[in-house]
């Protein structure tokens, strides 16, 4: 049985997109797919057009605080559909458009997860590209991070390879980070290793390796899932502020339907790996068009009387 039937949406550039549906509903194996870390084993086949305007491409040069803002239109990733007809008309702005099937010879390679690195023939910088324009929050922060390396040097890694920073530059923006993610004391954790912080910190570490090479897509699968309420609406937080401060776009993967409507613009829902609604927060929750939809939010409400959303349609 396939993990996702025919999805295809788009995220704009600047919002804050989140996928929900239960268990098993392939919002990992969607955001996976956006991101390159399908395990090679798998059987894929779709395309992303991700669309970076002529001034933004060669980002990976510059320190992601000089970047300007992004605009409304700046953005667009349509995993698992067909090419759009639309795409890459004269005028437009330049389009990679990344066909993730390892069968069409697009995709070789292998990176140490076992995760398929993606080789195409485009520029390097018309593609997105994991840890340069993709950040991925994992749900298991003791899983992501590497325990026998200092924090510091995970986070500089990244900005290292993606920024062509020398290591000492690298170990500083790693410290920059640290303060960014409202850690205590960022000199003292550059040197820590994962073991000696709290779940909640080890997984603010894992969002400052995630945007450290400055990424205009930021994904967080289940970031939040693994830690307790208080905690949980921390990283929310956290994530909500890193995202507008750096104009980054977020897909914010949940089971919960309520802590995605406290922090989207929009939801998705999916269902036995189809995509059964999409939509501005306030109309999923306030006038939820199919009956899955509606008995997520009945589950939910069975659960907390809260409304979801105020009569403004804001977050509660
Ligand atoms: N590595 C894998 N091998 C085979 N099937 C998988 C693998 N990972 C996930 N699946 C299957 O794909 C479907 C979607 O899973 P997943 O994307 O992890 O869902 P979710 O993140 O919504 O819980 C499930 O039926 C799951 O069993
Ligand atoms: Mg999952």
């Amino acid at each position: 049985m396939p993990a996702l039937k025919d999805v295809s949406l788009d995220v704009l550039a600047g919002e804050r997109l989140a996928i929900i549906g239960e268990s098993s509903s392939g919002k990992s194996t969607l955001a996976l797919a956006v991101a390159g870390l399908l395990a090679r084993s798998a059987t894929i086949g779709g395309t992303i057009n991700w669309k970076i305007p002529k001034s933004q491409t060669s980002h990976s040069f510059a320190p992601p605080s000089v970047l300007p803002d992004i605009s409304p239109k700046r953005g667009e990733i349509e995993p698992s559909s067909p090419p759009s007809p639309i795409s890459n008309v004269a005028g437009r702005e330049p389009t990679a458009e990344l066909l993730i099937s390892p069968q069409v010879g697009e995709m070789s390679g292998r990176t140490e997860g076992g995760a398929v690195a993606r080789q195409l023939s485009q520029p390097r910088d018309t593609i997105p590209l994991l840890g340069r324009d993709i950040g991925f929050v994992f749900q298991d922060p003791s899983s992501s991070l590497d325990p026998v390396m200092p924090i510091g040097k995970q986070i500089a890694e990244v900005a290292r390879t993606h920024l062509h920073l020398t290591w000492r530059e690298a170990i500083a923006k790693a410290k920059t980070l640290l303060e960014r993610v409202r850690l205590p004391n960022p000199e003292a954790t550059l040197h820590a290793y994962p073991h000696q912080l709290s779940g909640g910190q080890k997984q603010r570490v894992a969002i400052a390796a995630a945007i450290a090479a400055g990424p205009k897509l930021l994904i967080a699968d289940e970031a939040t899932s693994a830690l307790d309420t208080i905690v949980q609406a921390e990283i929310v937080a956290l994530i909500r502020r890193l995202v507008s401060e750096d104009g980054m776009t977020l897909i914010f993967i949940s089971h919960d339907i309520a802590l995605a409507a406290s922090l989207a613009n929009r939801i998705a829902v999916l269902r036995h790996g189809e995509l059964v609604e999409l939509g501005e927060t306030s109309q999923i929750v306030n006038a939820p068009q199919h009956a899955y939809t509606r008995a997520l939010l009945d589950a939910h409400l069975g659960l907390d009387a809260e409304p979801l959303l105020d009569r403004q349609g804001t977050s509660a």
